[in-house]
């Protein structure tokens, strides 16, 4: 088993994923040009990154199936931060989708100053603990996760790849980006994926007809998107992910999978540990965390 210090490099206080990611694939990130039309996924690890991966060529694209079907996730809308958006970056199509993991203060200053929007999605942060706790069982590059107890507490502690949940939220809740920034929820898209796409699509300008938005978000169900090789991590080794252990597409469909590991004590800790990192602030957040 892989310490820690191996599998994670630490970089501004956070720490990513070496398998992935490099000190020098983070300051290319940094020093990213973002252009007006481009459009960010942006997401804390488990919140429902892929699926708004997969939506958002399809919405940019007037529903073209072309490039999700030939092009594996993470070459057709990458993530910011991955050492492999160097390679792949000179082959995007415009208007161009990204994803990122980065909390507010590590985007690029070119997003400050550009008018590059943001679709953030948000999930219940329990289910989040429950859906990170299995990933960590089948990646690889992610440390083991012992038990359930005790990935809880790293969790709340932060002391996971991209740190905190809730300093994650609120660094985006408070970035004051107007109308360039979407907040959306997953469970909303679980609960009326056709009216979700709608509001991306109006977000985006980009004015989909009814029979495109079905057709979208057909393709991007859950059992679409795992049967679909290009987006369910099944083309990844073994080595990397395994599949026998556990499913990157896992559960989806279902909100609250959170009851079948939650006991009342760990409701307690987590309640109160959120509660109090989000005293203050002034959002609410979507689910009640009882
Ligand atoms: P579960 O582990 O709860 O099943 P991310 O992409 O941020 O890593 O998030 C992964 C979670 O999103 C997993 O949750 C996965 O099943 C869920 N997911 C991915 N695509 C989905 C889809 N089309 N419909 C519903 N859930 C989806």
């Amino acid at each position: 088993m892989s310490s820690s210090e191996e599998l994670y490099l630490e970089y501004q206080g956070l720490l990513f994923p070496r398998e992935t990611h490099s000190a020098e694939s983070l300051k290319f990130a940094q020093e990213f040009t973002l252009k007006d039309d481009d459009v960010l996924a942006v997401t804390y690890p488990k919140s429902g990154t892929i699926w708004m991966q997969e939506i958002l060529p399809l919405v940019l694209s007037g529903g073209d199936l072309t490039r999700v079907q030939t092009v594996v996730n993470w070459d057709r809308a990458p993530w910011l931060e991955e050492t492999r958006l160097a390679q792949v970056v000179d082959k995007l199509p415009s208007p161009r989708a990204l994803v990122t993991h980065f909390p507010y203060s590590f985007m690029p200053p070119s997003f400050r100053t550009s008018k590059a929007k943001v679709v953030y999605v948000m999930r219940n942060p329990k289910d989040i603990l429950v859906s990170s706790y299995y990933f960590h069982q089948m990646a690889a590059f992610l440390e083991d996760p012992g038990t359930f107890e005790e990935f809880m507490e790293k969790f709340l502690d932060g002391r996971i790849v991209f740190g905190k949940w809730t300093d994650h939220v609120k660094s985006w809740r408070n970035a004051e980006l107007g109308d360039r920034i979407l907040f959306i929820t997953y469970e909303e898209m679980v609960q009326d994926l056709p009216a979700s796409i709608r509001r991306i699509s109006d977000f985006l300008h980009q004015n989909l007809s009814e029979e495109v938005i079905q057709k979208i978000a057909k393709h991007c169900s859950f059992q679409s998107m795992k049967a679909n090789t290009m987006s369910n991590f099944s083309l990844c080794p073994k080595e990397y992910m395994d599949n026998d252990k556990s499913h990157f597409l896992r559960k989806g469909r279902i909100a609250g999978d959170w009851k079948n590991h939650f006991n009342s004590d760990h409701l307690a800790r987590f309640k109160s540990v959120i509660t109090k990192e989000l005293e203050g602030e002034n959002f609410s957040l979507p689910w009640s965390l009882d």
